[in-house]
C-alpha cells in the first residue's frame, strides 16, 4: 500500500483494541503534530506560495482531526491525556538531512518525511477500519484513512515539483521506504498509531 515495504503485523489491531483511551490519546496528538509540521513547512519555505497555501490548508485539516478525535474522547467518557512519546517518527526524523544542506534538499527530506508518516498512518487506519473490534471506530478509521492517502499525494508532488531539479525524488523516496521497512521491523507491538 503507497509503496510501504513492509506490512504491519495484523496482531497489532489486538493490542490496540484492548486499550481504546491510549490509542485515542495517542491519535490525538499525531494529528496535532500533523498540523505542526504543516505550519513548520509553511514558515521554513515562505517563498513557495502554492506550498504556504497547501500547507495552512492542511493544518487547519490535521487540528480538525485532532477535534474529530477529541469529540470520541469525550464521547466515551474519557478524557486527552497527555502526549506520548512516538518513538517511531523519533527514529524517521534521524534520516532526514538537515540543517547545513542546500535548501531544496531539506525541503524534499522535510515532505519525504510528512509523506511517509502519512503512508504508514493510511496503513494502521485501513487495518483499524478494516478489524477493530468496534463498529463506530471502524467507520471513524475509512474516513481519516482516505484524508491521510491525499495528504500522501500532497506532500510528494511538493518534493518532486520544487527538489525534481535538484536530484531523483523518487529514487530519494525509495531510499525512505527502505529505511522505513528496516525501522518498522521493530514496531508494532505497542498500543500507539505508530507503536
Ligand atoms: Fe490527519
Ligand atoms: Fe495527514
Amino acid at each position: 500500500m503507497l509503496g510501504l515495504k513492509l506490512e504491519t503485523d495484523p496482531r497489532w489491531v489486538n493490542i490496540v483494541e484492548k486499550n481504546i483511551e491510549e490509542i485515542l490519546t495517542d491519535h490525538a496528538y499525531c494529528e496535532q503534530k500533523a498540523a505542526t509540521n504543516a505550519i513548520t513547512l509553511m514558515i521554513n519555505f515562505p517563498y513557495y506560495t502554492d506550498l504556504v497555501e497547501e500547507m495552512v490548508k492542511l493544518a487547519q485539516e490535521e487540528l480538525s482531526h485532532f477535534e474529530m478525535v477529541h469529540q470520541k474522547i469525550k464521547e466515551r467518557g474519557l478524557k486527552l491525556g497527555f502526549e506520548r512519546k512516538d518513538e517511531y517518527v523519533g527514529d524517521l526524523y534521524k534520516f532526514m538531512r538537515k540543517g547545513d544542506h542546500r535548501k531544496e534538499i531539506v525541503l524534499i527530506d522535510r515532505l519525504l518525511f510528512g509523506a511517509m508518516i502519512e503512508a504508514r498512518s493510511c496503513e494502521r487506519f485501513k487495518l483499524l477500519s478494516e478489524q477493530i473490534n468496534d463498529e463506530d471506530l471502524r467507520a471513524f478509521y475509512r474516513d481519516l484513512m482516505i484524508s491521510e492517502a491525499n495528504h500522501y499525494t500532497l506532500f510528494i508532488g511538493f518534493a518532486r515539483k520544487y527538489g525534481g531539479n535538484v536530484e531523483d525524488v523518487d529514487k530519494r523516496w525509495q531510499e525512505w521506504l527502505n529505511y522505513e521497512a528496516e525501522v518498522l521491523k521493530n514496531y508494532s507491538k505497542k498500543e500507539t498509531i505508530h507503536g
